[in-house]
């Protein structure tokens, strides 16, 4: 099994981005983090990053004149780091089509609902106002549609009676990591390719997304 060389974007705090640094350290993904990079100066993440030796960029959306520019740069630095796979980790940037084309099936996002509910924001406190029963993370093919791209994985929990969107969010967090690190195990088992909005894990389509229970690995 070869090593994959994985890209990671973040705007923040980077907790998935640890946990992939520490599935890494344990020896349980066989990857090489080759780049973090955030559009934010102040991201925590970068501070792991920095921990942990990983070379670490800043572009910052707001000293671009506009969106291309902004998206040239990220294109070419993602570039530069050659990756297998780009992971968007809490990056809360649209992903623009100069990014996008060079990396279509190659860049995956997480996001903090059971898509195709609650693209967007606030994922949390949408899912308790509709009264759903359930919450969950997604793991999920970035296309030109925020949020939209083929689904790869979930993961599902609960939602409690006296749950308010922090708690929520909180007992989300740790299964999010257990998401990630999983999926990306999944992703260097497996050929998994994404064409025409399907993806096809070893040749085969895949119809339903992969379902995370608790306490398992995806196989
Ligand atoms: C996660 O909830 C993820 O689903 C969302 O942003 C959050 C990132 O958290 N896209 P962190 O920065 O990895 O701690």
């Amino acid at each position: 099994m070869k090593t994959r060389r994985l890209t990671v974007l973040i705007s923040g705090n980077g907790s998935n981005l640890q946990a992939l640094i520490d599935a890494r350290d344990q020896g349980r993904l066989r990857i090489e983090i080759v780049q973090v990079i955030s559009n934010r100066a102040d991201a925590m993440g970068l501070k792991r990053a920095d921990r942990a030796g990983i070379p670490a960029l800043i572009i910052d959306h707001r000293e671009f004149p506009d969106r291309a520019s902004f998206d040239a740069q990220l294109a070419a630095a993602i570039q530069a780091g050659a990756p297998d796979l780009v992971v968007l980790a809490g990056f809360m940037r649209i992903i623009g089509p100069a990014v996008l084309e060079p990396f279509e099936g190659r860049m995956i996002n997480l996001h903090p609902s059971l898509l195709p509910r609650y693209r967007g924001t606030h994922t949390y406190q949408r899912a308790l106002d509709a009264g759903d029963v359930e919450h969950g993370a997604s793991i999920h093919f970035v296309s030109e549609v925020l949020d939209g791209g083929p689904v790869l994985s979930q993961l599902r929990i609960p939602i409690l009676d006296k749950d308010d969107k922090t708690t929520l969010a909180a007992r989300l967090a740790p299964m999010e990591h257990r998401l990630l690190v999983s999926t990306i195990e999944f992703l260097t088992r497996h050929e998994v390719e994404c064409r025409d909005e399907t993806i096809y894990v070893d040749g085969k389509p895949l119809n339903r997304p992969l379902l995370l229970q608790p306490d398992e690995t995806l196989s």
